[in-house]
């Protein structure tokens, strides 16, 4: 229950008029006026009471508005049993009278009638309201003319029954009062049933749930005649042989005890509840049974919605009872009716598709959102098969009709249009669902105001690789891997045309590496001669083949050894990759002491350089740029690659960048391939401070979260083009660390000082404030907090929202006190 319906609720139960009347006996001329105190009778033992009650004020309503009805008398929640004008409110002062010739009559103050007793024939004596929550209306000859037990609403009592033709009709919401979709009704040919209707017309669709179909004892040979809500509390379908099928095997307690009731709940679900009679009772209705057991798959009509509004999905809660939800980027048409459609929070245009066709492929515009055991059974326009996930994606991609597309037992594309209906959540549902939304590209939107935030990440992890000892927390800091100033790169300029070249041999190994003699690099860097770089692993030099292309080539530490075997397998696994966004493994060299691993050149140096080089920062959009790339490498790196590699030393001069400023990741794998097992001593720790996750320090196991944490510090950085190792901070947060001034910054709303003075990403404060929140959610102490960079990767894309990120005082208590002892 929503805080605002509780609110409703419990003001809707406080404002219980006090019974005025419990003699049992009404006679004609009675009346009851509608206002706070003056307004019910009550049965002999006082369990039921009939009159007004007064209904919660919300939006269709100002408040004095009231509701003719029957209500547990005796229990604290006063559940209404009954009501009789739901549709039509009574004002304030509206009156209802017994009267000789039509029964009740419920009239308004301006004498206009809302609601009466229909067809009453002959002429009236009195009323009653029975103990068993009946409200009879008796001739002269103590004939029953009229009892509001032939007149249900929503639910039953016991000793009630539902005779053929005659039905439930659910309300429209949990705290309304108007008619809803759902039915429970008693056909003609016998068969109880639950079916939906399409309003505002009563057209009803076919049943979701038939006791006969249901029924254990399937002798068909004796049709039902009606359904029999017994005085013991026991419900089953009366046939006309005097059997009985019972809709429920549950063991029902006692009627005297408990109270009961069936109800068709707004939802659709038919529920037996109970209720002790006893004064300690809290109140709380037990649900003894409900039928159909999940109504999210029970339900499919080809006409309507299904149990939610359109575009929207079920899923069944632990209660047996639906819950609906928009999908990602869609919001609810009534943001008050949670049970309602959804829209699209974007048009998807045949004709602004065709204008966008003109600028870029559609691949820029749209991405899809995948959801899996899910569907929308009833919207398809086509079945493209067999083909393959990225024919499905990129048909959908370039059919402007394409909503959604569901892709199926590997070979199945179904395409859909809106609105969809059905919407469900099926364990048994394979494959997957592709939601088309809009791009929101982080350069292009400027809106000033925050998205509003919904739901938690859900995270699913993990392969776990957990690595031998720990590693790689040594070596020198500062040093690139392939640090090229400005200097350095017109040096290598002259020197490149001096350089040996070298003649490729056929020597591959594997399917996409060459093996290189060592005396052949040798050559080809001029004798090992110019150094760009020193890392972790060893030292990097430039190098040219025979064909002019450049090369780095890294020679490993010697004191860094694996056998043989290991070493080509891990070289293997890097060769294996390929990524825009990784820099490529040409090849390696392994004679004896000596090992080399051969890289592409990459032109424009380290991110460390471009960030912190002091003299302009990088624009904005080149800054998301990078961000979005160095998330998709270590997405691959992580998910899509054919070996899970775990990078573990994120950090700025380990990204390089190439012609056209494309970020690259360098040195994954090596992490592995060197199979580092020395124990981590704080002075290895201080090696890359700042970009190691907590895990490192403790005793906790290695996952693909230490590189989201590190890439939540390079994001950061990236953000505010300051190093987290502080030398460049701003007076105000001296000695302070990059990540908690970032957090404190975002605390307090000052994401300005974040980016000071750069205009650019100020403009783009959505853009801005989103980036912080994805760091912010990378850095979180807990692994299992932190996303996995998949949700990073969309949340960069404006595939899904960023969540605001938990509270948390300092982010890394134990690295900051260990980075700053005092
Ligand atoms: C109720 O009132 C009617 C008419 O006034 C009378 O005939 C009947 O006996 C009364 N019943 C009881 C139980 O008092
Ligand atoms: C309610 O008020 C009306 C007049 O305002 C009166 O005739 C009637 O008897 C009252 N009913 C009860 C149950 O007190
Ligand atoms: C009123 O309820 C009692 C049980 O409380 C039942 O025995 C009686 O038959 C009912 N009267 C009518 C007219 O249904
Ligand atoms: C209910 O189920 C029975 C038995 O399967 C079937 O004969 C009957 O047609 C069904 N009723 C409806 C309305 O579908
Ligand atoms: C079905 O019901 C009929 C009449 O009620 C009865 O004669 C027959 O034996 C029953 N059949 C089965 C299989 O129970
Ligand atoms: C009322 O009591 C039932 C068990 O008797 C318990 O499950 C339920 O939580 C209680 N509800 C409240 C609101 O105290
Ligand atoms: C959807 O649009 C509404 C209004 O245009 C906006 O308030 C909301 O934040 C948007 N939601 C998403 C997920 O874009
Ligand atoms: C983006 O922001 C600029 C000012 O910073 C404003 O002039 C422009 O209208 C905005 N564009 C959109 C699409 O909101």
């Amino acid at each position: 229950m929503s805080p605002v319906s509780m609110l409703c609720f419990l003001l809707f139960h406080l404002l219980i008029p006090s019974p005025s009347q419990a003699d049992g006996n009404i006679t004609v001329g009675s009346s009851l006026t509608a206002k706070k105190d003056n307004s019910s009778w009550l049965s002999p033992s006082g369990d039921f009471a009939f009159g007004f009650r007064p209904l919660p004020t919300n939006l269709n309503n100002r408040g004095g508005v009231f509701l003719l009805s029957i209500w547990y008398n005796k229990i604290p929640s006063r559940t209404i049993v009954w009501f009789a004008n739901g549709d039509r409110p009574a004002p304030e002062n509206s009156k209802l009278e017994l009267t000789s010739d039509l029964g009740l009559v419920l009239t308004d103050p301006r004498g206009e009638r809302l609601w009466m007793s229909e067809n009453i024939v002959g002429t009236v004596s009195h009323a009653t309201i029975n103990d068993t929550g009946n409200f009879l209306i008796f001739g002269s000859n103590l004939e029953k003319l009229w009892e509001s037990f032939d007149d249900p609403v929503d639910r039953l009592l016991p000793s009630q029954t539902l005779g053929k033709n005659k039905f439930l009709s659910s309300r429209q919401s949990d705290g309304s009062f108007s008619r809803g979709k759902f039915q429970l009704r008693m056909l003609d040919s016998g068969d109880l049933v639950l079916n939906t209707i399409n309003l505002p017309s009563s057209y009803a669709n076919e049943p979701y749930y038939n006791s006969t179909r249901t029924a254990r004892d399937s002798n068909m040979s004796s049709l039902g005649k009606e359904f029999v809500f017994d005085n013991s509390g026991s419900p089953f379908v009366l046939r006309e042989n005097g059997d009985k099928v019972y809709l429920s095997q549950v063991k029902v307690p006692s009627a005297s005890e408990f109270y009961h009731r069936i109800t068709l709940n707004f939802d659709g679900v038919l529920t037996h509840y109970v209720n002790p009679k006893n004064s300690n009772s809290n109140g709380t209705w037990i649900s003894l049974w409900s039928e159909p057991e999940n109504i999210c798959t029970a339900l499919l009509t080809p006409r309507g919605s299904g149990v939610c509004g359109y575009n929207s999905i079920c899923s069944l809660g632990g209660d047996n009872r639906p819950r609906c939800g928009c999908p990602d980027r869609y919001t609810l048409l009534d943001p008050n009716d949670e049970y309602g459609s959804c829209t699209p929070n974007f048009t998807l245009n045949c004709e602004e598709d065709e204008k966008k066709l003109k600028q870029g492929s559609m691949g820029d515009f749209y991405t899809f959102v995948e959801l899996e055991h899910t569907g929308w059974p009833m919207s398809d326009y086509a079945l493209l098969a067999p083909f393959s996930e990225d024919e499905c994606r990129n048909s959908c991609l370039h059919d402007c009709m394409c909503a959604v597309a569901g892709f199926r037992d590997g070979k199945n594309c179904w395409k859909k249009k809106l609105p969809l209906s059905n919407g469900r959540v099926d364990p048994k549902l394979n494959g997957k669902i592709l939601i088309k939304v809009p791009k929101r590209d982080l350069t292009i939107t400027n809106d000033s105001q925050y998205p509003i935030p919904k739901g938690k990440i859900k995270h699913h992890d993990h392969r776990i690789l957990i690595l031998v000892g720990s590693m790689l927390l040594g070596a020198s800091v500062s040093i690139n891997f392939v640090l090229i100033g400005a200097i350095t790169w017109g040096f290598l300029f002259v020197y490149c045309k001096k350089l040996k070249k070298i003649s490729i041999e056929e020597n591959v190994v594997g399917l996409n590496l060459r093996y290189f003699t060592y005396q052949e690099l040798f050559e080809a860097t001029d004798g090992l001669k110019e150094e760009i770089g020193r890392g972790s692993f060893g030292i990097v030099y430039k190098g040219l083949m025979s064909n002019n292309a450049a090369i780095a080539v890294k020679k490993l530490c010697s004191a860094m050894h694996s056998k043989e075997r290991e070493f080509r397998t891990e070289v293997n696994a890097i060769g294996q990759t390929h990524h825009k966004n990784l820099v490529r493994l040409l090849g390696f060299c392994d004679e004896g002491h000596e090992r080399l691993l051969v890289y592409e050149f990459l032109s424009n140096g380290t991110l460390s350089s471009l960030l912190f080089s002091g003299e302009s920062k990088p624009s904005w959009i080149q800054r998301c740029h990078i961000a979005s790339g160095i998330a998709r490498g270590l997405l691959y790196l992580h998910e899509e690659c054919p070996t899970q590699i775990i990078h573990c030393d994120i950090k700025p001069q380990n990204i390089l960048l190439d012609d056209y400023h494309n970020a690259r990741i360098s040195d994954f794998g090596l992490a592995k391939l060197l199979k580092m097992n020395q124990s981590h001593t704080q002075t290895d720790i201080r090696g890359t401070r700042g970009y190691v996750a907590p895990e490192w320090f403790r005793n906790l196991p290695i996952t693909v979260k230490v590189d989201v944490y590190s890439y939540g510090v390079l994001l950061l950085e990236i953000i505010c083009c300051r190093s987290c190792l502080g030398t460049e901070l701003s007076r105000e947060s001296e000695g302070e660390l990059l990540t908690d001034w970032a957090y404190d910054c975002f605390m307090h709303g000052r994401l300005d000082a974040l980016v000071e003075g750069d205009t650019e990403g100020l403009s783009n404060r959505t853009n801005l404030k989103n980036l912080v929140m994805i760091a912010i959610w990378c850095i979180q102490e807990d692994p299992s907090l932190r996303p996995t960079m998949k949700k990073v990767t969309q949340m960069l894309e404006g595939a899904v929202e960023v969540p605001v990120p938990p509270c948390a005082s300092r982010l890394n208590s134990s690295t900051s006190s260990f980075l700053h002892p005092n």
